[in-house]
């Protein structure tokens, strides 16, 4: 086990809190909390980033994207998390179809690996009140907490249970069962960031849980990298650099193509709903033609029912 907080964590709630500095009108998404988060050397990043961002703006130039992806994809999941808290049906009682082909809202939301993840503060109105389980790795997972007991009394009060898991060496259901939630219900699951740091029998593990521990027509948001085969300069150097996370202890090790993910899920329960790749990123929620990493893309998937 890690015993030091994830540092691809904190670069993304820096990514995030970054963003919140631009015009309300060119955010692609919009994360007033995610400041409180950063360490001292994120602080320092973020004044840089304010005081030069065009400096900034070069470094996502070199980045190939990646950081626009990151705030992209938080936005696709933030538009999926919205419709499944709408409510189902006009006098608010969720409606889902036994095939779980419509939505209908859902009654709990799980965030595995939450790392800084601040939708239970975000959609504390749309929650009204519903249970947002964020998971994840022992080390993370109290350092945000120390940072929320300083903070918490200005946010909106929410209904928001730590879980401290390893997803490598642990069971998530037994986890998530001691903080009280409940397998039967419908749920909405966010994996977002965590999958390509993981070893395929901790994703497909995982899969079939959320499979056999939530009920038919629960979600599923996640996003997964896959390997590039463009022999190009590009995409050999994307391929290269996936490398140097292994410098921060979080090596990229699983990767899905979009092609074969609906074999993938279906075997584990999970019926694909929806894939939106780096193009469909950009034309859906990036309103200045910034520039998406093209190797990870996000997905919407629905439990079936037998896992
Ligand atoms: C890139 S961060 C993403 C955090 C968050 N989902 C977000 O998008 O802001 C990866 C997260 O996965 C968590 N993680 C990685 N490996 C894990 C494991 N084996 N068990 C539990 N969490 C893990 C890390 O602690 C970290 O919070």
């Amino acid at each position: 086990m890690r015993d030091r907080a994830s540092q691809t964590a904190e670069a993304v709630c820096l990514i995030r809190a970054r963003e919140h500095l631009r015009a309300a009108d060119q955010r692609i998404v919009d994360d007033p909390f995610a400041q409180s988060f950063l360490s001292p050397a994120g602080r320092l990043g973020l004044a840089a980033a304010a005081g030069a961002p065009h400096l900034a703006d070069v470094a996502q130039q070199l980045s190939s994207g990646l950081g626009t992806f990151v705030l992209a994809r938080h936005r696709v999941l933030d538009d999926w998390l919205a419709i499944d808290l709408q409510d189902g049906s006009p006098d608010g009682s969720p409606d889902g179809s036994p095939d779980g082909s419509s939505d209908g809202s859902v009654e709990q939301v799980v965030v595995l690996g939450a790392g800084y993840d601040t939708r239970a503060w975000r959609f504390a109105d749309a929650l009204r009140g519903r249970p947002v389980f964020e998971v994840d790795h022992p080390a993370t997972a109290r350092r945000k907490t120390r940072f929320v007991a300083g903070k918490g009394q200005d946010w909106p009060a929410v209904n928001r249970k730590v879980v401290e898991c390893d997803f490598q060496v642990e069971s998530v259901p037994q986890e998530l069962a001691r903080a009280g939630f409940d397998p039967g219900l419908r749920t909405a699951w966010i994996w977002e960031g965590v999958t390509m740091y993981l070893r395929r029998a901790a994703v497909d593990r995982t899969l079939r849980d959320i499979a056999t521990h939530s009920a038919v027509g629960s979600s599923l948001g996640m996003d997964l990298w896959f390997l590039l085969d463009d022999p190009d300069l590009r995409a050999s150097f994307l391929r290269a650099s996936t490398s140097l996370l292994s410098v921060l202890g979080e090596p990229i090790t699983f990767g899905l193509h979009p092609d074969d993910a609906e074999d993938f899920l279906a075997r584990r329960g999970l019926k694909l709903e929806a894939g939106v790749d780096a193009g469909e990123l950009q034309r859906r929620v990036v309103p200045d033609g910034r520039a998406v990493y093209p190797a990870i893309w996000c997905c919407r998937a629905r439990v079936l029912g037998q896992g």
